[in-house]
């Protein structure tokens, strides 16, 4: 999926975690690229995340999937919508949505979430934490768009759902199959079905919180330090009053933990790693039997292509001359043609190459057997 016209740059300084932009249609030829009938399939599937939502005079109710087939038979008339996690992961034209906002890094990508609604169905007025562009799909959807909101934002009581209570729009869009809506976060939002049959993708982002990296990297430092690295003054002279925790000692005691904090380097290889890890584990394109380098080499040989699993995340970060590639959690450090190899990797795509080198083979060996590269199924 490509657009037609869609001018980055003015994008990214107007309103990019700024304001809220409604873009029409700027696809070169929007075509719908899931039916609803595959993302009622995916909701029934064990392992794929997803949510229903019903509307019961005026409260709403959720539960959560997976779904017996059955459950969409018995609907009311009343409004519900449907929403499944990561459809990215399991159907390619979906995950082709992602491609024309690569404008935005790919570690800040998390996933497309799929909603399908019958008329007035939705999830109710809400902000979130994450960037979104949510595209119409099928049918129309009524957007309506508020002030940003916070920690103070009243909510509505419920147990699973965050509504905030007494929403005011400030914008009012209709959006019709390829119009795409850009919320940045905290900015509210309420989506109500226009009319049956209702899809609306939603291109996600991430960001983590601070609390989350600090939790998450202190942690990861934590589990390497030595039981004996301990405070120590043997430089110890006697001070006025023994009650008194001196600013010497504190500064000692402070500069523990911050240089303990402090390596950029090893934050570089543990943010590769955390980032790319996956959130769902239920896409297993690992072999059943490892694959050897001499296979590999036959078979990109005869011609055929390798293809990322849409659910691995794949990132590098430049060291030195070569590069760190990190794909699902995993660290490899590549130099020469293997760096280059790592970078066409995360570029995307199909990757063919009949004769790479050694090291490359080695590297496309590995990331084949933990499933994060793999063959057409048919050339296997
Ligand atoms: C929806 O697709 O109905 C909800 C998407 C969102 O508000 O984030
Ligand atoms: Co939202």
């Amino acid at each position: 999926m490509q657009f037609a016209q869609f001018d980055v740059a003015a994008f990214l300084n107007a309103n990019w975690q700024k304001r809220p932009l409604l873009i029409r249609n700027p696809w070169k030829e929007w075509a719908n690229p899931l039916e609803p009938d595959e993302l009622a399939g995916l909701a029934c599937e064990e392992g794929v995340e997803s949510r229903l939502i019903t509307h019961n005079g005026g409260t709403l109710a959720l539960e959560r999937g997976p779904f017996a087939e059955e459950r969409f038979d018995t609907l009311s008339k009343e409004p519900w919508t449907l929403l499944v996690q990561a459809v990215d992961h399991y159907v390619p034209d979906v995950a082709a949505l992602i491609e024309p906002f690569r404008f935005v890094p790919d570690w800040r990508i998390d996933d497309v979430m799929v909603s399908y609604a019958n008329d007035g169905g939705g999830v109710g007025p809400h902000f979130d934490q994450y960037d979104v562009f949510l595209i119409q799909g099928l049918g129309c959807r009524r957007w309506r768009v508020g002030p940003v909101c916070d920690a103070q934002t009243p909510l509505v009581p419920h147990d699973d759902l965050r509504l905030i209570e007494d929403f005011e729009a400030t914008d009012d869009f209709v959006l019709e199959p390829g119009d795409i809506l850009y919320v940045p976060p905290g900015f509210a939002h309420d989506g109500v079905a226009l009319g049956d049959d209702c899809m609306t993708y939603s291109v996600g982002f991430r960001a983590p919180s601070r609390a989350e990296l600090a939790e998450a990297w202190t942690a990861h430092q934590v589990d390497a330090m030595a039981e004996d690295d301990r405070y120590a003054d043997p430089d110890l002279s006697r001070q006025p009053h023994p009650g008194e925790i001196t600013a010497e000692a504190l500064d000692r005691l402070h500069g523990m933990v911050l240089a303990s904090l402090a390596d950029r380097d090893a934050f570089a290889r543990w943010f590769g790693h955390y980032n790319s890890l996956s959130k769902y584990s239920e896409t297993d394109w690992r072999p059943e039997e490892q694959m050897e380098t001499e296979e590999v080499s036959v078979m990109l040989a005869e011609g055929h292509a390798l293809h990322r699993n849409p659910a691995h995340r794949f990132a590098f970060i430049a060291a030195g001359e070569g590069v760190l590639l990190f794909v699902d959690g995993v660290c490899r450090e590549c130099r020469g043609e293997t760096a280059e190899l790592a970078r066409d990797l995360c570029a995307g795509g199909e990757w063919s190459g009949a004769t790479p080198g050694e090291d490359a083979l080695v590297l496309l060996t590995a990331l084949i057997n933990q499933g994060s590269l793999g063959f057409e199924e048919e050339d296997l």
